[in-house]
C-alpha cells in the first residue's frame, strides 16, 4: 500500500477525507445508561474532537465541543442544572442544542447570550444506544436500519469495548476469515466439538476459497470448502459502510449481530457488540462433552472500572501493559495464542500492529481478498464523495442494511450462494 492511500484511510480528524465521509453517517456514542438525568457530564471523544455528553432534565441527550465558547474552560467541570450545562468558570449556561441560555456575569440588559452558540451535535437515542451525528447537515440523516441496533430490551446484548489502536486494523480483523482457524483455532481437534457441529469442516480444511463482492451496503464475502460429499460449508461476512461488521459466527438463520468500529481518535477505537442474546449454556464456539475449549472461551468482559479520562470508558483489565495476560503453558498445550478467549485474541493482535499499522510493510495474499476490496471500496467512496460530493452508501437509503446478516450455510455444492442467501435474506 501507497503511504498517501494508508493516510487517507485511518485519519479521521476534521478535515481528512476518511473523517469527511464517516461525519455522513449516525455513530454509537455512548449507552443510554451511561447518563443520567441532570447527572455528571462525560468526557467523550469522537473522530478526534473532544466533547462533552450530558442528560438534560427534560431526558435528552446533548453532546457539546467541551470548551466554553468564553474562554475555553472545560465544561466538563460544568453544573448539570435545569435545562442546560452551566461552566463554573463564570456561570455560561448552555442547552443541548448549545444556544447559551444565561449569562450572569453581563448586565441584565445586555442580549450577548442570544448571539452565543457554541458547537453542539445531534443525537438520538434507540434501543439502548445514544446515536451522535457529526456531520455537515442542518437535518441529519435517518439512522440505519440494523437489525442487532433495534432490539427489544430483553434480548438485546450491548457491548462496548476500548482498542487501543487505529479504526481500520481493529476493523479489518473482522472481516479476515482466515485468522479464524489460527489465531482462535489454531489448536483445535475435532474431538473439541460435538457430533453435528460445522467445527469438523473448518478443522479439516484451513485454506478455504473465497468470494468477495460488492454489495449495496458495502462488501461481502462467501469463504467455502467441503463440508459433505456432495455440499460446501460457506461463511459469509459484511462489511457495511462506514465501520460495521457482521461475522460468520453462527447459522445465518438466527444470527442477529452487528459490530461498529467506530474511531475515537486516529489511535483509538470503541468497539461496539450489538448482539441478540445467546440462549443460556450456547456458545459461538462449541466445546465437546470433555468441556476442553480450544481457544479458552470467555463470553463476559473483564473491564476495568470507568474513569473520567478521555480513553477512560470501557478498557480491558488485561491489555497492552500486561501482554494480555498470556500463558505460554497454555500456548504450549491449550489454546493457539495463550490468551484467554476470542474477543481478547483479537484485542492483542490488532493493537499489535502498533497504534497505526504501516500498512507499507505488508505482504497481502490470495486470503486477504476482502480486505483488499474492502479498502478500495472505503478510499474510491470517500474521494467521491469529496471530489464530487457523492452521497455515500446508506446515508440516504438506510434500507440498504436491512435484513443483512452474516452466517455459516451448509448448501449443496451446486448452489448459488449468494442467491440463497438473498432468498433467505426475505424470511429473516
Ligand atoms: S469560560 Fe466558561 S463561562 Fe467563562
Ligand atoms: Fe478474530
Amino acid at each position: 500500500m501507497r503511504r498517501e492511500d494508508n493516510e487517507l484511510l485511518t485519519r479521521v480528524g476534521p478535515g481528512t477525507l476518511m473523517g469527511g465521509l464517516i461525519r455522513e453517517y449516525w455513530m454509537p456514542a455512548l449507552r443510554s445508561d451511561e447518563l443520567v438525568v441532570d447527572g455528571e457530564p462525560i468526557r467523550l471523544r469522537l473522530l478526534g474532537e473532544n466533547l462533552v455528553a450530558f442528560r438534560s432534565t427534560n431526558g435528552q441527550v446533548g453532546l457539546l465541543d467541551h470548551r466554553c465558547p468564553h474562554r475555553c474552560a472545560s465544561l466538563f467541570f460544568g453544573r448539570n442544572e435545569e435545562g442546560g450545562l452551566r461552566c463554573v468558570y463564570h456561570g455560561w449556561k448552555f442547552d443541548v442544542n448549545g444556544q447559551c441560555v444565561d449569562m450572569p456575569g453581563e448586565p441584565p440588559e445586555s442580549d450577548f447570550k442570544n448571539k452565543v452558540r457554541t458547537r453542539s451535535y445531534p443525537c438520538l437515542e434507540r434501543s439502548g444506544l445514544v446515536w451522535a451525528y457529526l456531520g455537515p447537515r442542518e437535518e441529519p440523516p435517518p439512522l440505519p436500519v440494523l437489525e442487532a441496533s433495534m432490539l427489544s430490551e430483553e434480548v438485546r446484548m450491548i457491548q462496548p469495548v476500548m482498542r487501543a489502536c487505529n479504526w481500520l486494523q481493529a476493523l479489518e480483523g473482522d472481516i479476515d476469515t482466515s485468522h479464524f482457524g489460527f489465531l482462535h483455532m489454531g489448536s483445535a481437534i475435532p474431538d473439541d466439538f460435538n457430533e453435528g457441529t460445522t467445527a469438523k469442516y473448518y478443522l479439516a480444511d484451513r485454506a478455504p476459497k473465497y468470494e468477495v463482492v460488492a454489495s449495496a451496503s458495502g462488501t461481502m464475502y462467501g469463504a467455502f470448502r467441503p463440508a459433505e460429499e456432495d455440499s460446501y460449508y460457506w461463511r459469509v461476512a459484511q462489511f457495511l459502510f462506514p465501520f460495521w461488521t457482521m461475522p460468520p459466527a453462527g447459522k445465518i438463520e438466527g444470527h442477529v449481530i452487528v459490530r461498529a468500529w467506530v474511531p475515537i481518535d486516529d489511535e483509538n477505537t470503541m468497539f461496539w457488540n450489538l448482539s441478540r442474546k445467546r440462549k443460556s449454556g450456547s456458545s459461538p464456539v462449541p466445546t465437546s462433552a470433555s468441556g476442553r475449549s480450544p481457544t479458552g472461551l470467555s463470553l463476559g468482559f473483564d473491564y476495568l472500572p470507568n474513569t473520567t479520562d478521555w480513553l477512560g470508558r470501557w478498557r480491558l483489565a488485561a491489555n497492552q501493559n500486561n501482554d494480555y495476560r498470556i500463558d505460554r503453558g497454555v500456548q504450549d498445550d491449550g489454546s493457539y495464542s495463550g490468551i484467554q478467549g476470542v474477543h481478547l485474541q483479537d484485542q492483542a493482535i490488532t493493537e499489535s500492529m502498533g497504534p497505526i499499522s504501516d500498512r507499507t510493510h505488508e505482504r497481502l495474499g490470495s486470503s486477504d481478498q476482502m480486505i483488499i476490496q474492502t479498502r478500495r471500496r472505503l478510499i474510491e467512496v470517500a474521494r467521491a464523495l469529496h471530489d464530487q460530493g457523492s452521497i455515500p452508501p446508506g446515508v440516504d437509503n438506510p434500507e440498504v442494511y436491512d435484513r443483512v446478516r452474516g452466517g455459516e450455510m451448509v448448501l449443496p455444492r451446486k448452489t448459488d450462494w449468494r442467491a440463497t442467501y438473498e432468498e433467505k435474506r426475505k424470511s429473516f
